[in-house]
């Protein structure tokens, strides 16, 4: 079984999942920006890993579009801020994909965190403008507002293995 790995990750989270993946299953991790030039024909399972960007999973549908008609098994895990538990991580999962889409493929969502220092300048920006919403509606006190005040890692090998077992099935 070959797998294939490709990340889109700007603060690391989603790299260090999709390593730690990579590592698990003996397959090639590349930055999606690769993906383009790889021939998909050499893998057996095809794995795409982005962060979530309000509700979004970033580069997907790229990587939908070329690896669905592969008709290989083909597994997305998305990383975010919020905790493994958050009740709104399983619809805002489900609504990237179309029903066809969700039927050929399993999503995986895994904790990642904030890293405020390696953000770029409109991301910071765009976390302050969300820190000040959830600080007006929440409450200065929330565990929310409490929790986007600084950076913080949630992330932990742990997470990745039911995605790894489903590349094995
Ligand atoms: C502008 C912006 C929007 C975000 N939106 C979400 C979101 O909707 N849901 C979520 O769980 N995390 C959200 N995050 C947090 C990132 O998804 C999280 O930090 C992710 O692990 C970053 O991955 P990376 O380190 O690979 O870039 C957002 C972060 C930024 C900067």
């Amino acid at each position: 079984m070959k797998a294939l790995v490709l990340y889109k990750s700007k603060t690391g989270f989603t790299k260090k999942y999709a390593k730690w993946i990579g590592q698990a299953l003996q397959g090639d991790v590349k930055d999606a920006k690769e993906g383009k030039k790889l021939d998909l024909s050499a893998y057996d399972v095809l794995i795409y890993g982005g962060y979530c960007h309000a509700g979004f999973i970033s580069g997907v549908k790229p990587f939908l579009q070329a690896a669905l008609p592969t008709g290989k098994k083909v597994a997305v895990f998305a990383t975010g801020a919020s905790p493994a538990e958050n009740p709104e991580i399983e619809p805002a999962m489900r609504r990237n994909f179309t029903d066809d889409q969700w039927n050929k493929l399993r999503a995986f969502y895994l904790p990642g965190g904030l890293n405020y220092e390696a953000m770029g300048a409109v991301d910071k920006a765009l976390m302050a403008a969300f820190r000040a919403m959830t600080k007006k509606q929440e409450g200065e006190s929330s565990e929310m507002y409490q929790m986007l005040c600084k950076s913080y890692d949630l992330s932990d090998e742990k997470y990745i293995q039911p995605l790894v077992e489903y590349c094995q099935e």
